[in-house]
């Protein structure tokens, strides 16, 4: 049984943010069922939940710089956080079999999504519809009136704590 599902409160009312992040949610879970079965079919899935989330990760990333943040904001930083870990995780299962960071790794990553998308994620969601950023044509109706913003897009930099880094250590 996968550790999150789709549920109403996740969505963000911006549609494609919404559709990437319910796939993400089908992905992780995904993994976690993987698990199940075997180590090799656990390690195709996360591979795909990895893709999937360096293109998730990378579009938000995109959106920010393409309507005024900073390259350098906390949202982004975050996301390089997240990468990092999930990528340690598929190193450590691949090069030395070892399976544990990615079975721990699974959990940690349902509860801080759920935290981001409520946090960060919302905060950009609100911010692009308020500059009306056109995701399909790269237009902004509105352009902000800041630009290099560093924070999250809200009104205070509330940033959700990544994965524990311990998720790669043995518990
Ligand atoms: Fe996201
Ligand atoms: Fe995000």
């Amino acid at each position: 049984m996968p550790t999150l599902t789709w549920t109403a409160d996740l969505a963000l009312s911006h549609q494609q943010m919404d559709t990437t992040h319910e796939e993400f949610v089908e992905l992780l879970g995904a993994t976690e069922v993987a698990l199940v079965d075997s180590n090799d079919a656990a390690l195709t899935a996360y591979d795909a939940l990895l893709a999937h989330t360096i293109d998730h990760f990378g579009q938000e990333d995109r959106w920010m710089t393409a309507t005024g943040f900073s390259p350098e904001n906390c949202h982004s930083f975050q996301h390089a956080q997240v990468l990092g870990l999930m990528h340690e995780v598929s190193r450590m299962a691949r090069e030395q079999g070892d399976f544990g960071p990615l079975e721990r790794v699974l959990p940690e990553l349902a509860g801080w999504f759920r935290a981001h998308a409520q946090t960060m994620d919302a905060a950009l969601a609100a911010h692009l519809d308020q500059v009306g950023y056109d995701v399909t044509t790269g237009a902004i109706a509105r352009p902000p009136a800041a630009a290099g913003m560093t924070g999250c897009g809200g009104a205070s930099c509330s940033p959700a704590p990544a994965p524990a880094p311990g998720a790669t250590t043995a518990a």
